[in-house]
């Protein structure tokens, strides 16, 4: 483990706790912190985002070759509406190795690269929260809605990596909704199958994703890897610990994706048939109710309802609720009787704040509550 110039990175979170006000927890001084990624997309955002927050500290930033040991604002092209905070334009872009004074490692890295990378860092007992999929499926890696399934943190105690070393992942950005969305309907009725056609922007590819001329003017009903997703990792989100990992919800999910000309926010048709019988208003107080167990913490990311449920008739929209909630609101709307399955809805949320940089503060912010990162 590497400490920095106080050398306080073994501190008991409880002795760091400042106050517990009617806002939250306070802490005496903040985590510091690394973004691997960090000229990217999610790490874009995510720098933005973690400026001036209340208990992270962005003190590196890392990313390729490319830009390594450069000044991080001579080489970054920076498209965030906020300015890049002068800190932070002022670090020297580093490789992503484990020797750097952060505790916790938010992964914005390109797939390609981020499952050995993320796993180097566990193994050196830094705390890794990442975006990528890589480890997403590993049985003993969690993969964390904080909403939804915050229990399945448990899984991190039975990790192969030394000094409180881990790996947390964030789900695929079309399933963080998606599964917030469910998980009320899970709860009341239960859930017997699943169809979802996805609507996904252009910036869910990465900021070289994309040509301008591909998807213009168009849609293209496929995304590399992301149907197997979509049908995946909604079994182990809601699914439930055992000594062995998770066991999966068994259920049938079919699921097209498609990429349409829309910048940010992934929508999603969603049709279920569910195991209990319940009428329409039944389901729409199921969303409307929906309380999740990590209310109580006052994270200072939480959205300030779980979901947004809109009556009106062609709601929610990317363009009009993206925003809702600082991007971290999953909103639900348009909910009618299917006659196929039993109801059908659609879902919207922010690709990269919710669906991204938001969501994994968001666990950061889980994790420091609960204990589970120490510095
Ligand atoms: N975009 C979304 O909506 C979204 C949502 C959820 C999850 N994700 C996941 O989040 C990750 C980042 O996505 P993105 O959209 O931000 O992609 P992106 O814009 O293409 O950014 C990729 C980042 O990875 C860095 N990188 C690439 N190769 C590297 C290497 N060999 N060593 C170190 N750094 C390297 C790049 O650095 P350079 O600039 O130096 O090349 C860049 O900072 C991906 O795993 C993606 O699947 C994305």
């Amino acid at each position: 483990m590497v400490f920095d110039e106080e050398g306080a990175f073994d501190l008991n979170p409880d002795e760091v706790i400042k106050d517990r006000t009617h806002e939250g927890l306070l802490y005496r001084r903040k985590v510091p912190v690394a973004v691997l990624g960090a000229t990217g997309n999610v790490g874009q955002r995510l720098i933005s985002l973690l400026h001036n927050h209340p208990w992270f500290d962005v003190k590196h930033v890392c990313a390729s070759e490319r830009t390594q040991g450069s000044r991080f604002g001579d080489v970054v092209e920076w498209r965030q509406s906020k300015p890049l905070p002068k800190t932070i334009a002022d670090l020297l872009v580093e490789a992503p190795e484990p020797n750097i004074a952060a505790r916790v490692i938010f992964s914005a890295l390109d797939s390609s690269v981020a499952g050995d990378i993320e796993e180097a860092f566990a193994k050196k007992g830094y705390v890794v929260i990442s975006n990528a999929r890589n480890h997403r499926m590993d049985p003993f890696v969690p993969l964390i809605v904080p909403e939804v399934n915050p229990d399945h943190l448990a899984l991190i105690k039975k990790q192969p990596y030394p000094q409180g070393g881990c790996i947390v992942t964030n789900p695929n950005c079309v399933v963080i909704g998606l599964t917030t969305a469910l998980r009320p309907l899970q709860l009341e009725f239960g859930i017997e199958n699943l169809h979802v056609v996805s609507m996904q922007s252009i910036s869910g590819a990465g900021f070289n994703g994309l040509p301008s001329l591909s998807i213009l003017d168009n849609v293209i009903p496929f995304i590399e890897g992301e149907e197997e997703k979509l049908c995946l990792e909604p079994k182990k989100i809601l699914g439930t610990t055992t000594d062995t990992g998770i066991k999966y919800l068994d259920f049938p999910i079919s699921a097209t994706c498609t990429r349409v000309p829309v910048t940010e926010g992934h929508l999603v048709a969603v049709s279920v048939k569910l195991k209990k019988k319940a009428t329409i208003e039944e389901v729409r107080r199921a969303f409307e109710e929906f309380t999740p167990p990590i209310d109580e913490l006052r994270l200072p990311s939480s959205p300030k309802k779980a979901i947004y449920f809109f009556e009106e008739k062609g709601s929610p929209q990317p363009k009009l609720h993206k925003d809702i909630d600082n991007g971290m609101a999953v909103c639900v709307g348009s909910l009618r009787p299917c006659p196929t399955s039993d109801y059908k809805f659609i879902v919207l949320s922010h690709n990269l704040v919710r669906g991204a940089a938001g969501g994994t503060i968001l666990i950061g912010e889980l994790m420091l509550a609960q204990g589970l990162i120490h510095w």
